[in-house]
């Protein structure tokens, strides 16, 4: 027996393999058991992917006990702390921090596509005024796979990498035409002057009317936000992202079942989640009651922005987005803000009791960021959008790495099938 494999015996046979143990740079081993079906007769079973690893990756590597994130081997601390979004997204997408002239030249590339077609902004005219704006993001960004016929053949990396640039582009410039088009305000074109968050905020704040100058402490706040929210492994909307675009599907296509995974409220939708909550607990009075609901087996209200699937300590982007809230409340003279003195009222109880230390449940990425989403003056119901941008370039990062793949094939799951066992069919005048 070799210590790099494991042996499996199914003791209702008597039949043993060896399986390989493969190792990664960091984190746990994997058995690669693409021949245990083959060679065993079973199939393993994991509905969840609580033990599954479903790719190789290089992007992000996330440590759950320790409460570590890596892009690209880089702390996330750290990059929040020097780096800017942009940055953020040449690292995820080309795996190095740019040089100087490489990120100049990269800003240019993505600043030449922000516009979108025209006639997208008919297909918004097609959603009613108040359609969730998540709701309008699957479809407006799903209708970008009708265009751009000129460099769609993703087998080309040279297509894979313009059409990366344009969606990482475009979703601000969608996302904001979306609000506009919720709050019955004309759309407004981006301005490639201004950095990615800048032109965002413009887009979404500015009229035609009279001249709009982006708020320095705003525009850092956002690119801060979108730097934590920028990636996360095999998350259930990144892994939607690689299935749907392992069938060799359009790629914009893919991406808006990214986002259709992402509104989830055990998912990304959790950051409209928690406000709805902590605007319904209302006083620190009422913390118990909604401790107690969250435990009570029996009643389905969980307490939102807590807990996370690989996080079993503080999820690092928790902390950073709490210690920046202080700073935005404070310096936007809302430093009463009675809401962020709820959650940390909240996270302070919830932390002491034993159901949520026994489970390990701590506050997660989502559990503050409505704060500053609400501080900025961004509506609740934009703030799983503003997920949505930020996370395009994980999004594009998984899809180019699975295509850029040799090995890459149809993502097609196997399943326990517990149905009818085999059975004729019975005429209607006899059932
Ligand atoms: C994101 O995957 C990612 O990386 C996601 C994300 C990213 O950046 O892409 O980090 C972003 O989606 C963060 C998570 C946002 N969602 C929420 O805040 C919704 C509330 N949290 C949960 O629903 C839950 O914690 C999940 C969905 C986040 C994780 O679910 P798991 O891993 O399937 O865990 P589980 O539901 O099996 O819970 C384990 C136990 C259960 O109790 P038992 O059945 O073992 O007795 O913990 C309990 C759960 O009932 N539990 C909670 C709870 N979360 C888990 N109880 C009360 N409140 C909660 N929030």
């Amino acid at each position: 027996m070799s210590e790099n494999t494991v042996t499996i015996i199914n003791n209702a046979t008597g039949q043993q393999i060896e399986l390989p143990l493969r190792n990664g740079t960091e984190g746990a081993s994997v058995v690669d058991i693409s021949r245990l079906y083959r060679d065993l007769g079973v199939l393993t079973f994991d509905p969840g992917f609580f033990s599954t690893a479903s790719c190789h990756s290089a992007i992000t590597y996330i440590d759950g006990e320790k409460g570590m994130l890596l892009y690209r081997g880089y702390p996330i601390e750290q990059l929040a702390t020097h780096s800017s979004y942009i940055e953020v997204v040449y690292l995820l997408l080309y795996g190095e921090l740019p040089a100087a002239e490489e990120l100049r030249r990269f800003e240019a590339v993505i600043g030449r596509h922000t516009m979108i077609n025209e006639a997208m902004r008919d297909f918004l005219k097609g959603f009613h005024h108040d359609a969730h704006p998540m709701a309008m993001m699957v479809g407006m960004v799903g209708s970008l796979s009708a265009f751009y016929h000129d460099s769609l053949d993703i087998r080309d990396p040279r297509h894979r990498e313009i059409s990366a640039h344009r969606m990482i582009a475009k979703m601000p410039t969608i996302a904001a035409a979306c609000y506009k088009h919720h709050i019955g305000e004309p759309i407004m074109y981006p301005r490639n002057h201004l950095g990615y968050c800048g032109n965002l905020l413009r887009m979404m704040y500015a009229t035609p009317c009279e001249e709009y100058e982006v708020n320095a402490l705003e525009e850092q706040a956002l690119n801060l936000l979108f730097i934590l929210h920028a990636d996360h492994e095999q998350n259930a909307s990144a892994s939607t992202v690689r299935l749907a675009g392992s069938s060799q599907a359009n790629p914009f296509a893919c991406i808006a079942s990214g986002i259709a995974s992402l509104w989830g409220p055990a998912h990304g939708g959790a950051n409209e989640e928690v406000l709805k909550m902590l605007e319904e607990i209302g006083d620190v009075s009422n913390i118990e009651k909604y401790i107690a609901k969250a435990k009570d087996k029996d009643d389905p209200f969980r307490l939102m922005g807590f807990g996370h699937r690989v996080y079993k300590n503080y999820d690092p982007r928790a902390t950073i987005i709490r210690d920046m809230c202080y700073k935005i409340l404070e310096q936007k003279a809302d430093s009463s803000n009675p809401l962020f003195e709820l959650a940390l009222r909240l996270e302070e109880i919830a932390r002491k009791d034993d159901y949520f230390i026994s489970k390990n449940l701590y506050p997660n990425v989502d559990f503050y960021s409505g704060i500053i989403y609400r501080a900025l003056g961004i509506p609740v119901n934009m703030f799983t959008v503003m997920f949505a941008i930020a996370r395009t370039v994980g999004w594009v990062a998984h899809w180019m790495e699975m295509m850029d793949d040799p090995d890459q094939r149809i993502g097609r799951p196997r399943q326990l099938y517990d149905g009818a066992r085999l059975r004729d069919y019975v005429p209607l005048e006899r059932r």
